[in-house]
This record gives structure tokens, sequence and C-alpha cells, in this order.
């Protein structure tokens, strides 16, 4: 069963912003959403788009590239892209991110 790690400080992520890590070497965005924060690939199925550069929309992410949206919830793409992006499981620990690497969707 993968473990949480310690990804971010919360106060550094900003409804509407988009934080970008790389967590043992798995590219991670980061968003606050309706209060709580989102963890979800950094990287568009579509042609490897950046999505920490991209914008929130709604309940979105939009890939700067080429304007798939991917929800942020399930990960579910929009076209041109053809696959999910993984979202992976947050929890707070005092000021801590912490998030699982195994993805939930
Ligand atoms: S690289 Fe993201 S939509 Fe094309």
């Amino acid at each position: 069963m993968a473990e949480y790690v310690f990804a971010i400080k919360a106060g550094d992520v900003q409804t509407g912003q988009i934080v970008a890590l790389t967590l043992d070497d798995v590219p991670i965005a980061f968003t606050r959403l309706d209060g709580r924060i989102v963890a979800f690939g950094d990287v568009c199925t579509h042609d490897d788009g950046p999505l920490a550069e991209g914008t929130i929309e709604g309940d979105c992410v939009v890939c700067p590239r080429h304007g798939a949206h991917f929800n942020l919830y399930t990960g579910k793409p929009t076209f041109p892209a053809p696959f999910p992006i993984p979202i992976y499981e947050t929890k707070i620990d005092g000021d801590d991110v912490l998030v699982k690497l195994t993805q939930t969707s």
C-alpha cells in the first residue's frame, strides 16, 4: 500500500493557481478547488503539454497547447486528449500537504 509523502505547504497552493513539482520522478501539479487541494498529473495525454502552465476553468485544468480540458475530480479529458490524467489522493497534516503517489483515477 502506497504511503503518503510530503509534497508542499498548503499555504503555497491558491485557488486559480497551479504549482508543479516532481515527486519520485513523477510530475505532479497542485491547485485548490472548492477549498480542497487537488493533485494531478502534470503531463497532457495529447502531446505531453505542461498542464501546470495551463489555466483552471471551473472543475477543469486546460492544456496550454491545444486546449484539452481535464476534469480535476476524475481526470477525464476532452478532445484532443485521448486519455485521462492521473488524480492523486491528498491529505492535510497541519500546513503540510501529503500526497499518495498511487493514482486514484
Ligand atoms: S498537448 Fe495538451 S491538448 Fe495538445
